[in-house]
């Protein structure tokens, strides 16, 4: 039996969202397939999630030093901390997230934030910088209206994505793209259809 952590980073309405269809499709899949699973969901437009800046900074450091804090800061590094414990506790992650303007929304970005924690997600050696989050399998669901090459530059949702979570060492990472709805606007429907059905046998195999 796993623990299953689902992240959702679009507040659009299902009707009017790739992603948002690609994360239902895959949770009911999954759900039907792995019955015994825990899950967890975690919306995350619905709890406003604190910039990194000088409070939850200030914050982390000084619960790390065992500093005296203040209310805030306490609160801060509780929130901050939850989100970190739930994300290491997990077995496995489900992120589901759109592409805009070739980044990923910015909640899902200050979420990653929260996962940087020297001891907890990576460590320093004299090797450098080792992830330990290695036994962690994740989903990646994303939707963007254009076409990308993997290694195309101006594609900063699912590389920025990745990236954080292979310095965090996870390898085993599944990356489903439903893309070129836009692009290609007359095959639109077909493309989304067929994507989600590739979602649908993804969550039955994870
Ligand atoms: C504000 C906004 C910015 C977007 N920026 C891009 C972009 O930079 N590149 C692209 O290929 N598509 C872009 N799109 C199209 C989305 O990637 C596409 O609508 C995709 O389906 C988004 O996921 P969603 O349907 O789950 O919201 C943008 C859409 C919106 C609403």
């Amino acid at each position: 039996m796993n623990t299953v952590l689902f992240v959702k980073a679009n507040d659009r309405p299902m009707e009017r969202s790739v992603s948002v269809k690609m994360y239902e499709q895959f949770l009911r899949s999954y759900k039907e397939s792995h019955p015994h699973d825990t899950i967890t969901e975690i919306d995350l437009y619905e709890v406003p999630l604190p910039y990194l800046g000088n409070k939850v900074i200030d914050a982390g450091n000084k619960a790390a030093k065992g500093l005296p804090m203040t209310t805030e800061e306490r609160t801060l590094q509780r929130f901050v901390s939850s989100k970190l414990e739930q994300f290491i506790s997990a077995d496995k992650v489900v992120f589901a997230f759109p592409l805009w303007n070739l980044s990923a929304p910015a909640v899902l970005h200050s979420y990653l934030d929260y996962m940087h924690h020297p001891g907890k997600t990576f460590s320093y050696s004299e090797e450098g910088a080792t992830g330990l989050l290695t036994d962690k399998k994740v989903a990646l669901l994303n939707a963007r209206g254009g076409v990308y090459a993997e290694d195309d530059r101006f594609e900063m949702a699912v590389n920025f994505v990745i990236n954080h979570l292979s310095f965090f060492g996870i390898t085993d990472i599944t990356t489903c793209v439903i893309e070129g709805h836009h692009e290609f606007p007359d095959s639109g429907e077909k493309i989304i259809r067929e994507g989600l059905q590739q979602v649908e046998e993804v969550a039955a195999g994870f």
